[in-house]
């Protein structure tokens, strides 16, 4: 634990660092509870190059919590698609909701109210509150368990229970009254930009001279990371897909709100393709094996592969009792892109355009 001379000499090193140096960011301009909100939550398992697209579109069309309230979650979930972690952006949703009625359209500033909220985690509420309100809260995410852990050789492994715990106490002690938003965003940027997992600039890094691991030429060995669990390992989810057309449009079900990829439009999909008729109340005559392709993902917790079926279609769409979707539509190629899809729908459409372009 540092005393209160070294945690003051490393504040005020990682602020006067991060207002050299920081990253000029859509977000960082014009600071605002609103769009640090946002920024954060797409940020969480995000790149920030990947983020900056994404954010911009969002702002544009949700210009404030009230816009966002007010906007069907289709729309809101449209403006999300190939981000990934859907939960995301319904909880967004459900929290600017909240935001409207409790709060006057108002993100609280404590982080006490903030982690109330839907999808508001110890994290995001301390961005929030430290970035946009000036309060003095801490925050750790992977870049800053990962700066902490070198600084302070803190031997437990970085996302075990004991690992998180000493985290956050160490960087509790750190945070300054004054500034603690340029402190956070300042021990953040160390992280992603000099005190990178695999050959970290230590020569350059403000820090430097208060590194255990650095001092003690443990860099590599530090922080502790448990092995990841191989692909291979993860569970295996298969699934047959129906690519259906009629009159040049596509067919396409939007699932209901719960569950995997809740809200979100897909091919038809089942787990046995002799199923996909029952699901969609078409009769089918799949053209066979040469004219389906395979498509596989990594999920975070399992392995997806899905099997498309172009198939000649008969009759009309219905709904069967008990179906995932709580619709069924014929979408142009031009709708298509407006609704949302998750990263595996995209590239299924994509792979099946370019094997049809092929033929
Ligand atoms: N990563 C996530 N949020 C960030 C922020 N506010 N500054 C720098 N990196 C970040």
């Amino acid at each position: 634990m540092p005393d209160s001379s070294t945690a003051r000499d490393i504040a005020k090193r990682v602020v006067r660092y991060y207002r050299r140096t920081r990253r000029d960011l859509p977000w960082r301009n014009n600071v605002h509870a609103y769009s640090v909100w946002i920024s954060e939550i797409m940020l969480q398992q995000t790149r920030v190059a990947a983020v900056i697209p994404y954010y911009e579109r969002w702002l544009r069309s949700f210009p404030t919590i009230e816009a966002l309230a007010e906007a069907e979650l289709d729309d809101v979930l449209a403006h999300w698609s190939g981000l990934g972690y859907y939960n995301r952006a319904r909880n967004i949703h459900s929290c600017a909701k909240e935001v409207r009625t409790t709060y006057n359209g108002r993100l609280p500033s404590s982080a006490k109210e903030l982690r109330a909220l839907p999808g508001i985690g110890r994290y995001t509420a301390g961005a929030v509150s430290s970035i946009a309100y000036n309060q003095h809260e801490a925050l750790v995410d992977g870049n800053v368990a990962r700066v902490v852990s070198r600084v302070f050789a803190i031997e437990d492994e970085l996302k075990s229970t004991a690992g998180i715990k000493e985290q956050w106490r160490i960087c509790g002690a750190l945070v300054p009254r004054s500034s603690p938003g340029d402190f956070n965003q300042g021990l953040m940027e160390i992280g992603a930009l000099l005190c990178k997992p695999k050959n970290p600039e230590c020569s350059v890094c403000p820090l430097m001279t208060h590194c255990r691991a650095y001092r003690e030429e443990r860099t590599n060995e530090l922080p502790s990371v448990a092995k990841r669990k191989a692909a291979a390992d993860k569970p295996l989810l298969a699934l047959n897909a129906a690519y259906l057309e009629r009159g040049g449009k596509l067919l396409l079900g939007h699932r209901k709100a719960e569950g995997l990829f809740g809200g979100l439009w897909e091919l038809p999909t089942a787990p046995q393709r002799e199923e996909l008729s029952a699901l969609t109340g078409l009769k089918l005559d799949f053209y066979g094996e040469t004219a389906s392709i395979e498509h596989a993902q990594v999920l975070s917790h399992r392995r997806l592969h899905i099997q498309v079926w172009p198939a000649q279609v008969s009759g009309r769409t219905h709904l069967r009792h008990g179906s995932p979707y709580q619709r069924l539509a014929w979408l142009t190629p031009s709708e298509v892109p407006s609704v949302g899809i998750s990263t595996a729908t995209k590239s299924i459409l994509e792979r099946t355009t370019e094997i049809r372009n092929e033929r």
